[in-house]
């Protein structure tokens, strides 16, 4: 028999079982027979292997014209043969799965990462660092003892059990590390801080810190140093060029201390730097010898820089955020932005 009598027989055995199928189920049977994978029309590409070149072209194109009209006419019975419950049960089966937002990491956890990374290429590493800590670590030990006015700088919240709180800012593990390690080292902690505070637009009670801690030999890791390495983060940062701009300040564990600005967005003075033309971002400063002394570090032979900053306050600068409230409320319209 040749190939072409093949085709036109499949093509009238199947024509005939057709007209016999009464329900679904005999014209699920006949298409498996038909459509399987060792079934009737598999069968005929045997002739692929048989044929010379110039036959094997027309088979080719009559077998995939037979292919072709009996899907056509099997997709039509079986419409026909659908009961009423099978072809709603078909509805529901074939709709489009209903959409989901499938999560991601909130945008402080995405940007403690890139930060993480940043200061890794600085040569700084990130240490874990607890967020009940005790009035002296937070406190006494930065130079803050109970009398002092610089307390009320930090609105604190307390724990019940007596000498605990909720650190108001990451500086509190300064001393508690200094114990624990033995310079050179350069490194960061990074996370939440707590401040009883009225909220509005710019305080939340609940914010990130970015803590900076350089303790080397002198005269290595000075205030040269410490600026360079904030432009280098900044830049990176903010991917853009950014001018530093140290004011004298005043925060009791570091002498001297200083308020750390960058050159704002805008060119010629804007709303936001109140057309100075520099936004306060930081503070910083040479560690105190005190605190250095508190840590057991011999301050004849090392010296030390520090430096601290609300992480919100970076990612409001960075993506024009109008609110700090809205990183911890959940919505949803502003998480996704940074997903
Ligand atoms: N801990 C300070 C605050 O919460 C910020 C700060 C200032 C940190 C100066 C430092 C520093 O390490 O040197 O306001």
């Amino acid at each position: 028999m040749n190939w072409l009598e093949e085709i036109t027989n499949l093509r009238n055995y199947v024509l005939e079982r057709l007209g016999k199928v009464q329900d679904r189920k005999e014209l699920d049977e006949l298409k498996l027979e038909i459509f399987k994978r060792k079934g009737k029309l598999s069968e005929l590409k045997k002739f692929f292997d048989i044929l010379k070149d110039e036959e094997k072209k027309n088979f080719g194109l009559k077998f995939n014209e037979l292919k072709n009209e009996l899907e056509r006419i099997f997709k039509e019975k079986e419409r026909q043969t659908t009961s009423r419950e099978e072809k709603f049960l078909d509805v529901i089966f074939s709709f489009p799965s209903k959409k989901f937002y499938l999560g991601s990491q909130h945008i402080i956890s995405l940007e403690q990462k890139r930060i993480i990374e940043i200061f890794a290429k600085l040569g700084f590493s990130a240490i874990d660092s607890p967020e009940v800590v005790s009035e002296k670590d937070n406190f006494d030990y930065l130079n803050i003892p109970s009398y002092h006015p610089a307390r009320d700088l930090w609105n604190t919240i307390w724990i019940k059990k007596k000498g605990l709180l909720l650190r108001t800012h990451t500086s509190a593990y300064q001393v508690p590390y200094l114990k624990n390690n033995f310079p050179p080292f350069r490194v960061i902690f990074i996370g939440k801080v707590f401040r009883f505070e009225a909220t509005d637009r710019r305080h939340e009670i609940q914010f990130n810190q970015i803590e900076g801690l350089s303790v080397v030999k002198r005269p290595e890791g000075n205030l040269g140093e410490l600026k360079g390495v904030l432009k280098e983060f900044f830049e990176m940062f903010f991917e853009r060029k950014v001018k530093i701009r140290l004011r004298p300040s005043y925060f009791p564990f570091v002498e001297p201390g200083l308020e750390v600005d960058i050159s704002c967005f805008c060119k010629n003075g804007c709303e936001f730097c109140s057309f100075t033309k520099y936004i306060e971002i930081a503070g910083a400063g040479m560690v105190h010898p005190d605190v250095l002394k508190r840590g057991k570090i011999d301050t004849l032979t090392f010296q030390g820089y520090a430096f601290g900053c609300g992480l919100e306050r970076l990612l409001m600068i960075k993506y024009n955020i109008p609110d700090i409230r809205y990183f911890l409320s959940g919505d949803l319209r502003f998480i996704k932005n940074f997903s």
